[in-house]
């Protein structure tokens, strides 16, 4: 029987560039001591979260989506406009249609290029990333952008304690292009799906119920927190442990761990049951909060900037959340 998530892939996908973007108004805890029954030493304490960026009132996910882009171009002194496809994953979008990847495509210019919304909650960017890789190896595109872009404050209910304290705004941009020597970046990947969990943290739309359970159809995000607490830090160690069995690797053999970046609880319980030291982990939660899809992106470009990841590393990317459902990559940076 062939093993649907047998690990060894094929990827000719070079990541060839890296931008990001946050809104200027910064949310503190002190900010939210104001708003509802909080401290900072309890939100610093179960979260790690020091602080979240918020989007302006005029300011949606496209917005940060062009900016993330333009900081790429400027960068890496990259042309978007021969893009031949965009991935924008997100849970925010302006608008359900038109998407948002259609609204970059428009903002840039672009004129030959396909584009879709890709909606798998934090497990959003590295999702793409799995796609972007099999459109490339295809040989139908050469170059694709890839985005994880939020404006979590504007479905986050901030008179809920135990939500409103976790979530804040961004947006990261990959490009990949297809290498002419036929081997690339993404070495190998796992994903996995707990349809049946998926009450446990959502955001309703048209639906009152997510399969037998009745949920608040409001629009915002809903969490059972311990839940999902359970939950990440046993099935997502679990799946981290797989794609790195199935990789053959280690956590030694690995340089950065990026897991998506929901709280700092759950990345140091990650780390210890699967292995990997807090010192090798990058995470964007202290100054960003939980951006969703745009948290992986968000801390690894923090990292470029520093000067931290350094090329032919070999990193462990792993988005979960919504869904629930997990989605796992790990790459060789050489950019
Ligand atoms: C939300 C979360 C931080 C809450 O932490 P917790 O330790 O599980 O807290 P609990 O829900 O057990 O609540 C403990 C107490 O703190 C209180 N509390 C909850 N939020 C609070 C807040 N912001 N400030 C102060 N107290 C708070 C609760 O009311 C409860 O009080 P009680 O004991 O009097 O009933 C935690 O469950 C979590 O991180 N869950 C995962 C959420 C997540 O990452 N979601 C996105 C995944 S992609």
């Amino acid at each position: 029987m062939t093993d649907r998530n047998q690990s060894e892939i094929r990827s000719n996908a070079i990541i060839t560039a890296i931008g990001s973007y946050v809104p200027e108004r910064i949310l503190t805890n002190a900010d939210l001591e104001k708003l509802v029954d909080t401290s900072d030493e309890w939100i610093v304490q179960r979260t790690g979260i020091q602080e979240r960026h918020i989007a302006s009132d005029h300011q949606f996910t496209s917005h940060l989506c062009f900016a993330a882009v333009q900081d790429m171009m400027e960068r890496y002194n990259k042309d978007v406009t021969d893009i031949d496809y965009i991935i924008v994953a997100t849970s925010t979008p302006d608008a359900v249609f038109p998407s948002v990847a259609s609204q970059v495509q428009s903002h840039f210019g672009i004129e030959n290029c396909g584009s879709v919304d890709l909606q798998a909650a934090c497990a959003g960017f590295t999702a793409a990333i799995q796609l972007a890789n099999g459109l490339l190896v295809s040989g139908a595109y050469r170059k694709v952008l890839v985005i994880g872009a939020e404006t979590l404050s504007k479905v986050t209910d901030y008179s809920d304690r135990t939500t409103c304290i976790l979530f804040g705004d961004g947006a990261g941009a990959f490009l990949m292009e297809a290498s002419g020597s036929g081997s690339g970046n993404v070495l190998h990947m796992y994903s996995k799906t707990d349809g049946a969990r998926g009450h446990q943290l959502y955001r309703s739309s048209l639906a009152s119920a997510i399969g037998d359970h009745v949920i608040q159809p409001n629009g915002l995000i809903v969490q059972n927190g311990r839940e999902v607490y359970r939950w990440a830090v046993s099935h997502v160690a679990e799946g981290v442990k797989q794609l790195m069995t199935r990789s053959s690797l280690s956590a030694a053999d690995i340089d950065w761990f990026i897991p998506h970046s929901a709280n700092m609880r759950i990345i140091e319980a990650l780390c210890e049951r699967t292995g990997f030291s807090l010192d090798q982990t990058l995470s964007s939660i202290k100054l960003f909060g939980n951006t969703s899809a745009a948290s992986i992106p968000l801390a690894i470009d923090g990292a470029v900037k520093a000067g931290t990841i350094k090329q032919d590393q070999l990193m462990l990317l792993y988005g979960f959340g919504g869904g629930l459902t997990q989605a796992g990559i790990i790459i060789r940076w050489s950019l």
